[in-house]
């Protein structure tokens, strides 16, 4: 799905802006546990590459002036130029990035860091074994440690006292507890069964799961540093996760929801959003072309927001087959503003609307919004939004997150233009490309088209030449879907 929205860059950019000496001076920049995530994304060989990498790290302890990336690219060269340059992006590292000298927009358009379920030239797996490392605090890595150090008795001395998770990863793959290849035969369970005793991690292991491929299950275990013992209790059969046969026809919309969080006036701080109104009709015009029930709410403090949207199934139902939220607004780097001027993070809405409800329901969350000002750190607005700590994850629980997609005006860090009686670009866009296509052409392309001719754009304000590229945030549609025009009669 994601291949086209790249695609439209021929050529990569990175034998231009990276070479040796360039990669040597981008190492002086990274800290040792950004080095060891760059060794693990590049990669080629995980089955047998924990020695190599581990020999590396030992050598960067002990060395002075040590550079470990450009060694491991001397010895496996091949395409290493796009690999640094995906896995820097999936760092999210901009300061180094900025030193390369060419724009960040570019290569996340290029390599769509942010996506989980495409990669260019980095083993995908290996990408969402990032993801999980990253996602986890101090305490939880211990503990997933500790699960997985009592499933293999005979665990790596050299591993004590090492706190890099992707080295025990490494390791993991090394004694076949994990395996990921380049041939899409992965072996996840063992891993993911311990993944499901965190809470907070049920969409990395979605992603995650959706790389096991039962039929490929490598059941030998512990050639190296284990013994057989782990063997000895069978892993038992296992549903598939998702019980619902995975219908990759498209679908048609006959009877969706379109629900608008109209944020224009805010308590003191937050400047009036003109046109904001204009966006609001557009987008209830355009949705009640295809059939679409619309329900609009105005300036909602955040508590009232949160509630709304979660409200959604009990105040609607669950039956139709899609639902829009569209959420107009101020924003920080990771959420928006209500209208009491509080952040309400992604993650605060995407649990709102991912509940079991609407499990089957296809649910598109459009925000216009600025990326740009930070305000308080993302981390923050976890714990005071409530994600609780431990609990198991239910086989129901998960499947919540899927048919969701979060489609942002902005990429992160950067501002979203509104023009203050026509609206905003991003809205604007949206409305036209779903009039003049939404009808013929599957969603997905009608979201490429809306990022393509979002990049024609462009203005000033106060003399500042702008341009604005949106993102698909999260996508985890795994069948694609089409409106309709459906002529509702007048009330
Ligand atoms: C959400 O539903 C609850 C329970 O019916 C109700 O008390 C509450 O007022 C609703 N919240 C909003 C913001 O509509
Ligand atoms: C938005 O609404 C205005 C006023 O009704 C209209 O002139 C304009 O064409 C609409 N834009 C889109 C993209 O639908």
């Amino acid at each position: 799905m994601m291949s086209l929205l790249v695609d439209a860059i021929a050529h990569s950019p990175a034998k231009a802006v990276i070479n040796i000496n360039i990669l040597r001076q981008i190492e002086k920049d990274l800290d040792i546990d950004e080095k060891i995530s760059v060794l693990f994304l590049i990669i080629e060989d995980y089955a047998n590459a924990f020695r190599d990498i581990f020999d590396l790290f030992q050598k960067e302890q002990k060395t002075e002036n040590s550079y470990i990336i450009v060694d491991y690219v001397k010895k496996y060269p091949e395409n290493w130029e796009d690999k640094i340059l995906e896995a820097l992006c999936i760092l999210n590292n901009r300061e180094v990035i900025r030193k390369l000298r060419t724009s960040f927009e570019e290569l996340d358009k290029h390599y769509v860091p942010n996506c989980n379920s495409y990669s260019k030239n980095i083993n995908i797996v290996a990408k969402c074994l990032y993801k999980l490392c990253e996602s986890l605090n101090e305490n939880e890595q211990k503990q997933l440690l500790s699960y997985i150090k009592s499933d293999n008795s005979n665990y790596e001395l050299l591993l004590d006292n090492i706190d890099y998770l992707e080295l025990h990863m490494l390791y993991w793959m090394q004694i076949t507890y994990i395996t990921i290849s380049k041939n899409e035969k992965h072996n996840m369970e063992k891993l993911l069964k311990h993944l499901k005793k965190f809470e907070d991690l049920k969409i990395i292991s979605m992603d995650l799961e959706k790389f096991e491929n039962r039929s490929n299950v490598v059941d030998t275990c512990g050639n190296v540093g284990t013994n057989d013992k782990n063997c000895l209790h069978p892993i038992s059969p296992r549903e598939p996760f998702f019980t619902e046969k995975n219908n990759n026809k498209m679908q048609f919309i006959n009877n969706g929801l379109c629900i608008i969080i109209n944020q224009m006036y805010f308590e003191k701080e937050y400047k009036t959003r003109f046109g904001t109104n204009t966006d609001r009709n557009n987008l209830s015009d355009t949705f009640k072309s295809f059939g679409f029930k619309i329900k609009i709410f105005e300036n909602l403090k955040k508590k009232e927001m949160l509630e709304k949207i979660k409200n959604i199934s009990k105040d609607y139902g669950n039956k139709y087959d899609c639902l829009f939220l569209c959420i107009l607004s101020h924003g920080y780097k990771g959420g928006v503003i209500a209208s009491d001027e509080k952040e309400v993070s992604l993650e605060a809405i995407e649990k709102a609307v991912c509940c079991i409800e609407l499990k089957d329901v296809i649910k598109i969350i459009i925000i216009q919004a600025c990326q740009g000002k930070t305000r308080g750190s993302i981390n923050n607005c976890l714990t005071t939004d409530g994600l609780s700590d431990f609990s198991i994850m239910e086989l129901e629980d998960i499947r919540q997150f899927r048919k969701f997609l979060i489609f942002m005006s902005t990429i992160q860090g950067f501002v979203s233009v509104r023009h203050e009686d026509e609206g905003s670009w991003f809205i604007q866009e949206i409305c036209k490309i779903l009039k003049t296509y939404g009808n013929h052409l599957p969603f997905i392309e009608c979201v490429r088209k809306i990022i393509a001719s979002m990049q024609e754009k462009n203005g000033e304000i106060e003399g500042v030449q702008i341009v604005q590229l949106p993102e698909i945030r999260i996508d985890r549609l795994d069948a694609d879907f089409q409106l309709r025009n459906i002529i509702t009669p007048a009330l």
